[in-house]
């Protein structure tokens, strides 16, 4: 577990910080994004709760004593929290008799607010407190699928359909499970990376740096985007090793080249293209949540142009000489992959012949990405198109996977289908958003946990004992998490 880092705000500091961004969330533009927020997270819960009375009334179990009638009404009307509330405020000798009221089954399954990062038991414990803390454009913007959210849902739908076939006997005590992976040169303690995430620091102060640290705490592999808040050479001094850079390519090559070599000469030993988004992406939250105004808008120009002239730490100093505008083609890979000593990766690969293509013009390793759901509303999930991708590289080169990634099986079924390591987007930047270096320490280490976990549960105890033969196709998805508000995808 890592110290709180001092950008980390306190308790105190996260319930004010709150309050502004209600404050914030309380204008017109911002009130677009709040609408699908239940009232009871926006309102103080105090005066909602009537202390408790002496009267109960039956638990439908048992017919035994259990809530007053008055809070069983607190409950069903206002928030389940508050019933909470009224439970804990029970005399003692009441409290064996109290049963949850049934309006809390949900929060019962998805989970409550949480102030800690250890109170976090899933991932989506930290996306509640991050949806808490942060702006709603910025809530919105990481939210966010393209067109009707298909493929996001499809991505956590393949995952849901892919079933385990556990192991039982011999049952030992498993101690010293080995989660090591090698890829490209470099090894990893997990098969677990941080894929790229734009403008990290719209989440929290530390930004790419305090995701660095958490990611060289747990020795994982870390992407930075070309459109990070950081620099690269910032965010490799706060990690201690080099980690890899994720570029958008310009028309003008020159910048490209420029931008290359300075990650080359920083040590970056691998650049990753993403090429998803060349024919662009229908992303109608963001134009909705900025109400036409985009990043224009009053609000948004409080923090995007305070600094005139402003340019993202990776854009500058690529300033010179323009050079051609070459077409994107598969010569562009090679032509990429000749441009620096580093390996290069394609990211946003979900066919067995453009992995094929990948490999034939220089790439080192293919990333099979759909950007969360984020690119093309293909409503294919990157674990359904995993298989044919595996089978098309037939070991030449890594294999890496991401989107809808949420649980530590999740990690177990990409590997047992051939990958040889596994991203996740938004989870950690909701454990950035929540806070920052501690949440995403805290999504690491409940997905290692999990992970580790389903290892036991199939008696394996590397990763390259994890096969096919572990994971089987279901018929139908499985979906007990998605709910009306669209939290937990
Ligand atoms: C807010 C946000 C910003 C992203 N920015 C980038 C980026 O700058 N470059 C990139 O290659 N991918 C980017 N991605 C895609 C991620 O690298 C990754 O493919 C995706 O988040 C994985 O899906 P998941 O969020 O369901 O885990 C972004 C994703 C999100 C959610």
């Amino acid at each position: 577990m890592t110290e709180r880092g001092p950008d980390t705000p306190t308790p105190e500091q996260r319930a004010s910080r709150r309050q502004f961004f209600k404050f914030l969330a309380a204008s017109p533009l911002a009130a677009l994004a709040y609408s699908a927020v239940p009232s009871s997270w926006l309102e103080p819960l105090a005066g909602e709760v009537p202390p408790p009375g002496p009267a109960t009334v039956p638990c439908v179990n048992c017919g035994a004593p259990a809530l007053p009638p008055t809070t069983m009404a607190a409950a069903s009307s206002s928030s389940l929290s508050a019933a909470r509330s009224a439970v804990r405020a029970l005399p003692r000798q009441q409290m064996p008799q109290v049963m949850p009221p049934q309006q809390s089954q949900e929060e019962q399954l998805t989970g409550g607010e949480i102030s800690t990062p250890e109170e976090a038991i899933n991932v989506w414990d930290l996306e509640r407190a991050a949806h808490d803390n942060n702006l709603a454009q910025h809530w919105d913007y990481l939210h966010m699928g393209v067109d009707d959210y298909e493929t996001r849902v499809a991505n956590r739908e393949g995952f849901q359909r892919l079933q385990l076939r556990p192991r039982r006997l011999p049952s030992e005590a498993q101690t010293g499970l080995d989660t090591s992976i090698e890829i490209l040169g470099q090894s990893f303690d997990s098969p677990i990376f941080l894929c790229p995430v734009g403008s990290l620091g719209a989440y929290h102060t530390q930004a790419e740096v305090g995701a660095a640290r958490a990611a060289q705490t747990h020795n994982v592999l870390q992407m930075q985007s070309n459109v990070s808040t950081q620099s690269y050479e910032e965010i490799a001094e706060a990690r201690g090793t080099p980690h890899w850079f994720q570029i958008y390519t310009n028309p003008d090559w020159n910048r490209n080249q420029r931008l290359i070599d300075r990650v080359a000469a920083a040590g970056c030993p691998t650049l990753v293209w993403t090429i998803d988004l060349l024919g662009g992406s229908n992303r109608e939250l963001s134009r909705r949540s900025l109400s036409g105004e985009g990043t224009d808008s009053a609000l948004c120009q409080q923090c995007h142009n305070h600094v005139q002239g402003y340019q993202r730490p990776m854009a500058q100093g690529l300033e010179g000489p323009s050079g051609e505008r070459p077409p994107y083609t598969w010569d562009y890979v090679s032509r990429l992959k000749d441009a620096s000593d580093m390996t290069l990766v394609l990211k946003g690969i979900v066919t067995a012949e453009e992995a094929d293509l990948a490999i034939e013009h220089g790439a080192d390793a293919i990333h099979v990405s759909n950007h969360g759901g984020r690119a093309v509303n293909s409503m294919w999930a990157t674990i359904d198109a995993l298989p044919e991708v595996v089978e098309a590289v037939r070991g030449r080169v890594p294999v890496l996977i991401d989107s809808g990634v949420r649980r530590g099986a999740d990690v177990y079924k990409a590997l047992a289908l051939g990958a040889d390591a596994v991203g996740i987007g938004r989870p950690y930047v909701w454990g950035l958003g929540a806070f920052g270096e501690e949440g995403v320490d805290r999504v690491l280490d409940i997905l290692e946990a999990e992970f580790r976990m389903v290892m036991r549960q199939t008696l394996v105890t590397s990763i390259d004992e994890i096969t096919p033969r572990h994971v089987m196709e279901g018929r139908n998805p499985i979906l007990t998490r998605h709910n009306q508000f669209g939290f937990g995808l």
